[in-house]
């Protein structure tokens, strides 16, 4: 396995590029079962997870090509419905698949996800939106197990806005009869690429990226070329990186529209940040002001950053507020930073942290994706070395952070162990 060593203490500064959203590139893979025929999806992340997918989509008879930078999807033979658990456990978002088959197919069996670090994360919602649909819903032997003969349109209320439940219905319903509308649908950036991708195919979506989605059923899809977004949680992790050491860096290729929450809250921590077209040029300063986030969906500050901003916070100048609203328990990267030196309590969903000068350099392990970039941030500014192990977590979500991160000047390196 291999580990992240970090020698603390360097400014980053430089040019970096993000690469594709892996949360906008997952449920767009999916969405190629929906007709057959080569896609071609450019900017593509490299990662973990996406390999997860294009495994338990290649199960059900999807072929894969790689040209270039773009991935070549093919769907003409869509043979079985079935993901099993072996490969849905390793990824909670496997569950895409279930409604592209449904429309497909019109037959389904998909292993539950089951518990995950970060806490429940049920997935009844997607289950009584698909039963709203006329899909007949059974869980039999930890398989959800769903079929129909037509889905139908239907009127949808979530109660709690949920980002892949969103999108799991939205392709259920693109060749639905009839009408579906999604109330109180996620509005994030991710749910409004698989829109618009969806869109070109010849789905009429209407309302993504507002909080009600209208789907008209079309009889027919076909296949198209379409570039994802660029990951906004990456752009926010490296800002945060320039922030916490101090440095001077240009995001090239990103979205600010995408982390205005996440620019505001920096800014309001003394960060200098400006956008120049699809450039973001941002200066950080020795001196880190405290302040208090709450994670909400979005536009709210997105929980995959609640992590990252807790290691900022830990040199702040005085205490700040974090409240984890989306996800319970995930505050799994504070006992690791408080191995680090990090003064932080917790109480239910909210820590306080009180800012400290230095971190110190410490033997830590990553809990999950999000908590391994926050102990990069860590390590960037702490006295000393820091190691951090279990880091395929990283590597399920973030293309080469460490090697984007040493471009920008920092001494961070893998070793085996
Ligand atoms: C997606 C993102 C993840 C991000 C999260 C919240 C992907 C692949 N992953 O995860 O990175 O952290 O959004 O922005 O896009 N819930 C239910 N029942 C359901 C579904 C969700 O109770 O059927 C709850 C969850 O437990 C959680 C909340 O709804 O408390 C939001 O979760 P959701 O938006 O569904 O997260 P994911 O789509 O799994």
């Amino acid at each position: 396995m291999d580990k992240i060593v970090i020698q603390g203490g360097i400014p980053l500064e430089g040019e970096v590029r993000v690469s594709g959203s892996k949360n906008a590139a997952l449920p767009i893979i999916a969405a190629c079962i929906l007709t057959g025929g080569w896609h071609y999806l450019e900017n593509i992340p490299r990662l973990r997870d996406i390999e997860t997918i294009k495994e338990i989509t290649s199960h059900i008879g999807m072929a894969f090509e790689e040209d270039g930078h773009c991935l070549k999807v093919n769907s003409d033979n869509i043979t079985s419905y079935v993901a099993s658990y072996q490969l849905v456990k390793t990824m909670r978002a496997s569950v895409l698949v279930l409604g592209p088959l449904l429309s497909r197919l019109g037959r389904a069996r998909i292993s539950l996800p089951g518990g995950c670090a970060i806490g429940e994360r049920p997935i009844d919602l997607h289950l009584k939106g698909f039963h709203a649909m006329g899909v007949d819903v059974n869980l039999e032997h930890g398989y959800v197990v769903a079929s129909t003969d037509r889905i139908r349109g239907a009127d949808i209320f979530f109660d709690i806005s949920t980002v892949t439940g969103t999108e799991n219905i939205m392709m259920a319903a693109v060749r639905a009869e009839g009408i579906t509308t999604l109330h109180n649908a996620a509005k994030e950036p991710e749910v409004v690429d698989l829109a618009s991708f969806l869109n070109l195919m010849g789905a009429r979506i209407e309302g993504a990226g507002t909080d009600t989605i209208t789907i008209t059923g079309v009889q027919e899809l076909h296949p198209v070329r379409y570039t994802i977004i660029p990951d906004r949680i990456e752009s926010g992790t490296i800002l945060i990186a320039a922030a916490i050491t101090g440095g001077n860096v240009r995001i090239k290729g990103c979205t600010a529209e995408h982390i205005g929450a996440i620019v505001e809250k920096l800014q309001d921590s003394g960060m200098d940040i400006e956008k120049q077209g699809e450039e973001i040029v941002a200066r950080g300063h020795d001196h880190v002001r405290s302040v208090d986030i709450t994670t909400m969906p979005f536009p709210g500050f997105a929980t995959d950053m609640q992590a990252q901003f807790m290691a900022l916070m830990c040199l702040a100048d005085g205490s700040s507020i974090i409240k984890e609203t989306v996800f319970e328990n995930r505050f799994m990267h504070v006992s690791e930073l408080r191995r680090m030196g990090a003064d932080i309590d917790i109480n239910g969903g909210q820590a306080v942290v009180k800012g400290k000068a230095h971190l110190s350099g410490a033997q830590v392990m990553a809990t999950d994706l999000r908590a391994s970039a926050s102990l990069i941030l860590a390590g960037l500014a702490a006295e000393g070395q820091t190691e951090i192990s279990r880091v395929y977590h990283l590597d399920r979500g973030y293309q080469n952070l460490d090697l984007k991160l040493a471009g920008l000047g920092a001494r961070i390196w893998r070793e085996k162990y």
